[in-house]
Parts: C-alpha cells; sequence; structure tokens
C-alpha cells in the first residue's frame, strides 16, 4: 500500500518570528542577519518574501541587501544573555509552538521533527481511517463535490504547474479531484491535502506564523514538491506524476543531493537533472557510483522508503563555544568566565525543557577541546540553579588546568579550544528540590484549589486571581437536532443536516479580549499582576512570553484597523484571485466547521 506523507516548512522563518515580535514589520521587507564578531556585521539567514523579489538572498551581505532594497528592515539574531554568542532560543521557542499544534492535531498523525522549522506527517494511517468513516457514512461523493472549496492554497504537480501557470491552478485541481474516485490511492491523499490545509491554518491561529507544504507518496516527494508553490501554499503531488516532475527536477534540489553526492553525480555523468540519471547507461552509473548505483536509480523514479520517524525531543540539550587560534583560552579568569556563562546559558534552557517536556535531565557532559587532548568527563546533577551547577561544573573542570599554578587566577594550560556542556539522560517528572518555573507553578496550582481560585500574597496581603481555567471553546455554529452523520478531515468536520433542522446555537460567551492582563501558559492563565510577583528568575523567563501576547494583539489591532481578515489566510502575498477561498456554495451548508480542541 502507498503511504500517504507531507512535509510542512514554515515560510520564511526566523523572518516571520521577527514580525510576529514586532507587527509594524508584518508585510515589510525584512532580513535576519548574524550577530556581528568583531565590528563585522553577520551573514543574511532569513529573507523575507517581500524583500526577495528585490534580489536579497540568504548568504549575501547586508550591505549589498541594502543596495537591492533600500527600505529594508534589519533584524540581528540576539546574542546570549551570558556568552557571547547567537542565542536562537526565540526561534526554538516558536519552533516548539508550532510543534505543540502538530503533535496535538490528531494522534493518528506520525510526526518527525525534521529541522527548526519543518516537520514530516506520517498520514496514511490518519487518511485510511477518514476513507473509512466517509465510506461508511455513505458520503464519498458529497466529500469529491465540495473538495475544492476545503483546498484554497492547493496546487496540483502534474509539471506544467508553474508560475506562469498559476491562473490554471483551479483548473489541473478540480479535473484530478473529479477523476479521484478511479482509485483508493487518489482519494487517500485528496484527504491529506485537505487535513493538510487545516492543519496549516491551525498552526497560523495558534502561532501566526505562515507555512507551506508538499503532500505526496513519500518524504522525498513531499519535500520536492513543498518548494514548488511558496509561500502560504501547498502542492499535492500524485503517482502518476512523479516520473515526469523528476525529469525536470535540478539534482540539487532534490533531499539528501544537495552537497556532495549531487555534486558528484552531476560532475562524473556530465548531467544536471534527475531525469538523466535514467537516461545514463547502467554501466557508466556503476563504474562511478559501485555502491550506490541502485539507489541513485530508484530515487530518480521516486521510490524512497523512508519512515516517518516520530521524534518529539531531543536526546540532550547542549551548549558549546569554539575559540579558535589566537582566540584560544589562556588563563583561569577566561576558563571561568565562559564556563560560568554556558552554564547559565545551558541552565536557562533546561528550565524551559523541563516546563515544556516535563522531563529532567541526569546527567551533564562537559568535554574539552585542548590543543593536546580531549577531556571529557560526566557529572550527575541533581538541580538546575544556575549557580549550584556552575559550582559543581567549575570543580570538576578546574584539576584539567596543567599549569602549576592551581588558583583562581594564572595561565590555564594546554590552551582551551572548545568547551562543550551537555545535558543527557532525560526522566520524566521534575524533582521537587528543582523550585524553577514548572515546580513553582504546580505549588501554586496547589494553593489555588485551598485558596477557591485566589493567591495570598504574604507580602501586601492582597489576594490575586492568579490562576484561572482557559475560555471555553468556540461553540459550533450550528448544531442539528436530528442525529447526523458526522466525519472529521482535519478541522472539518462534515455533518449531513437536515436543513429544516437547522437551529442558531447560543453565542458564545463575551470574552476579555482588549488589555492583556494575563498570559497563558500550559494552557493556564496567569494575570500580569500576579507576574510582578514571581520569583525574578521565573519572571525573566516569562518576560519573551508576555512580549509575543501583546505583539499578537498588536498585529489584531493593526488588522482590524487594516479592515479585519488579519486572523485568515489570506493566500500568497502576491494578489491572485483564484487562490482565494471561494464563496460559500450551497452544498457549502452541507459542511460544518469543526471546533478546535487543542
Ligand atoms: N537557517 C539558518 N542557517 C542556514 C539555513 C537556515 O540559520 N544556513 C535558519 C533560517 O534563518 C531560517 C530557518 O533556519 O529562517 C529555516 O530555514 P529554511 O527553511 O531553509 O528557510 P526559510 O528562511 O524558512 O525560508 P523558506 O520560506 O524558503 O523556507
Ligand atoms: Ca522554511
Ligand atoms: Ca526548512
Amino acid at each position: 500500500m502507498q503511504r500517504v506523507i507531507s512535509l510542512i516548512d514554515m515560510d520564511c522563518f526566523y523572518a516571520q518570528v521577527e514580525q510576529r515580535d514586532n507587527p509594524t514589520l508584518w508585510g515589510q521587507p525584512v532580513i535576519v542577519v548574524q550577530h556581528s564578531r568583531q565590528g563585522v556585521e553577520g551573514g543574511i539567514l532569513a529573507v523575507s518574501y517581500e524583500a526577495r523579489p528585490f534580489g536579497v538572498k540568504r548568504g549575501m551581505s547586508v550591505v549589498d541587501a541594502k543596495i537591492k532594497c533600500p527600505q529594508l528592515n534589519v533584524c540581528h539574531v540576539p546574542i546570549g544573555e551570558y556568552a557571547d554568542k547567537a542565542d536562537i532560543q526565540k526561534y526554538r521557542d516558536a519552533s516548539a509552538e508550532v510543534f505543540r499544534v502538530l503533535n496535538n492535531f490528531d494522534s493518528a498523525i506520525v510526526v518527525e521533527k525534521a529541522s527548526v522549522d519543518e516537520a514530516f506527517l506520517d498520514l496514511t494511517v490518519y487518511t485510511q481511517q477518514k476513507l473509512d468513516e466517509l465510506r461508511e457514512n455513505e458520503m464519498i461523493e458529497d466529500f469529491v463535490r465540495t473538495a475544492i472549496d476545503h483546498l484554497p492554497t492547493t496546487y496540483l504537480a502534474n509539471g506544467e504547474d508553474c508560475k506562469e501557470n498559476d491562473h490554471l491552478r483551479e483548473r489541473f485541481l478540480s479535473e484530478y479531484i473529479s477523476n479521484s474516485q478511479e482509485s483508493t490511492e487518489n482519494l487517500l491523499l485528496l484527504i491529506a491535502a485537505c487535513a493538510v490545509e487545516a492543519i496549516r491554518e491551525h498552526i497560523h491561529d495558534e502561532t501566526q506564523f505562515y507555512c507551506s507544504a508538499g503532500v505526496g507518496n513519500n518524504k522525498m516527494m513531499a519535500k520536492l514538491v513543498c518548494a514548488r508553490h511558496k509561500p502560504r501554499q501547498q502542492t499535492l503531488v500524485p503517482w502518476r506524476y512523479v516520473k515526469e516532475i523528476l525529469r525536470m527536477t535540478p539534482i540539487g534540489d532534490v533531499r539528501g543531493f544537495g552537497g556532495k553526492l549531487g555534486n558528484r553525480i552531476q560532475e562524473e555523468l556530465n548531467i544536471s537533472l534527475m531525469g538523466e540519471i535514467l537516461e545514463t547507461e547502467i554501466h557508466l552509473l556503476i563504474e562511478s557510483f559501485p555502491d550506490q548505483h541502485e539507489y541513485l536509480r530508484a530515487i530518480a523514479q521516486g521510490l524512497c522508503d523512508e519512515p516517518v520517524r516520530p521524534r518529539k525531543e531531543s536526546s540532550s540539550i547542549a551548549v558549546s563555544k569554539n575559540f579558535p587560534g589566537r582566540l584560544a583560552i589562556r588563563t583561569v579568569q577566561e576558563m571561568r568566565k565562559w564556563v560560568e556563562g554556558l552554564t547559565k546559558e545551558l541552565a536557562k534552557r533546561l528550565s524551559t525543557d523541563q516546563m515544556e517536556n516535563k522531563r529532567t535531565a541526569e546527567n551533564l557532559v562537559y568535554s574539552l577541546l585542548t590543543e593536546e587532548g580531549k577531556p571529557q568527563k560526566t557529572l550527575k546533577i541533581n538541580n538546575y540553579q544556575p549557580d549550584i551547577l556552575l559550582q559543581q561544573i567549575w570543580t570538576a573542570i578546574k584539576p584539567q588546568n596543567k599549569s602549576q599554578n592551581q588558583g583562581e587566577t594564572g595561565p590555564w594550560t594546554p590552551p582551551v579550544l572548545n568547551i562543550s556542556l551537555s545535558a543527557t539522560r532525560f526522566q520524566p517528572g521534575i524533582p521537587a528540590l528543582n523550585r524553577t518555573i514548572s515546580g513553582w507553578i504546580e505549588e501554586k496550582k496547589h494553593k489555588k484549589w485551598v485558596r477557591k481560585n485566589a493567591v495570598y500574597d504574604e507580602n501586601d496581603g492582597r489576594e490575586d486571581v492568579i490562576f484561572e481555567e482557559p475560555p471555553p471553546p468556540k461553540q459550533q455554529k450550528k448544531i442539528c437536532s436530528s442525529k447526523p452523520s458526522t466525519s472529521t478531515i482535519g478541522s472539518v468536520e462534515y455533518i449531513i443536516l437536515d436543513d429544516s433542522d437547522e437551529e442558531e446555537a447560543p453565542p458564545p460567551p463575551p470574552q476579555k479580549t482588549t488589555n492583556i492582563d494575563y498570559i497563558t501558559v500550559d494552557g493556564k492563565r496567569i494575570s500580569r499582576q500576579a507576574f510582578y510577583h514571581l520569583p525574578p528568575e521565573i519572571k525573566k523567563q516569562y518576560e519573551h512570553r508576555m512580549a509575543l501576547e501583546e505583539a499578537r494583539q498588536m498585529k489584531a489591532r493593526i488588522d482590524e484597523k487594516r479592515g479585519g481578515g488579519g486572523r485568515k489566510r489570506n493566500g500568497p502575498i502576491k494578489s491572485d484571485a483564484s487562490n482565494r477561498s471561494k464563496k460559500p456554495k450551497p452544498l457549502e451548508s452541507f459542511f460544518k466547521k469543526k471546533t478546535t480542541n487543542l
């Protein structure tokens, strides 16, 4: 049986994170730049889609980019709070938000984190379940008839789906849909495409980030076609078009062929397209790639059986810093300064991980790269407090100084070229000793029940409502009084309604949304007032979340002023009327949106 696989990739990810942090940057050309080293501006890491038509590209110098696009907004990757190195934590946090949505969407979907901004989804089981449901309820025809309305940003990769043919998007897709009942494979892909549209919309609703996706029968094809219609769009590649697509695909565009292997194939066989691998005489292929020729021919035909491996959390958390050449560490003070900075950085990341993943590391491995070797040692850790960790690590590292002087000053030999600290062996749960955010929250949560939703503050005698349950989920717009048949694909619940039975559901209760007087953490709300009573180290970790919430609300207000629609998916940045969701057809009343239960 064919598998059904999708690859979701965030659009200009770091740039979107910056745009969300500063909503005035939405819709503007933005680049994200590596922090400068010794006065030299770092390279460009991410380019917003608004800046791309000017020719601004990753890797370009900021000066060149500004010449191409004078109105360019330049954002910098923050420098670590404790160590003088790039701090990509805010992009990691944003990534975690996206993965929270993906991991909670449906338990039948397998999610593999492929990078900070992309995930493979195995939808094989999910789509089969949905197809069975549709069949049981005799809803296939209705699903097929209205599928186009649930695919507002979907392209069909048929080899002719290029930019020049944008106006044919809907025609190609409609043709595919109308023939989809010819095979189960096609129906499954169609269901997957509807689900991925819904998943992408959920990601946007929950995080404000836009993404693109590919849907196909394996990882390689899903990844390949994801890039075909970016940004804010998705591409479906039915198996019968795979060969045609690959025939014209540059070798370097295929996953795993962008580097050395891809270059070698092009140079040694003197070819540039994937299809040319199949045209190469077999003995030439064997001669140049004796161990890989079969694999290469398989890939050129679009065959790839690599499984989607659920990988939700990393098995280690590490911080590391290089000191190459003359930057090598040569004094005890310098060594102490860096060990301290890296330890604080690590402690911060461990605390966040502890709260996110409800787990605690048991071991800490330090390793040094010196001019004479690579000493390393594993320490048992039982506390994430930076001061305690530092004391433990420093005590262990100090004997690595082979100079005569063993004090807190003087030379360090041999010179150190790299320091790495890595926390490993994560165990589920949070030890009571470890009073971090999560511990603190648990404690307050406990008080909540004792004091009926209030926390008593010993210092000023005031009672603060600190935890509230999140607002009730949105009501389904219409309800059906007769027994409905239902089937859910993505977030869309298909309900058979007898029109005469329709009645409006009561309006949802009013929600406080104007002033931000709370932030949501782990599904609970913490009031702004209560926030100021948090211990300083905990407060710091929440400040970032507060800023995000504020940015979210500011963006909503700006969108409202601009005429609304900011929370809706507007389709591609370029104007493309054909890409917008169609006006509801009469049959649309047949389909209802399911309330989100994330
Ligand atoms: N990134 C990086 N260094 C690289 C490649 C990527 O720091 N050499 C970061 C980028 O800043 C980027 C994110 O990882 O925002 C994801 O990379 P990628 O998906 O390749 O590019 P995007 O910027 O997301 O753009 P696109 O819309 O083309 O996917
Ligand atoms: Ca991306
Ligand atoms: Ca990516």
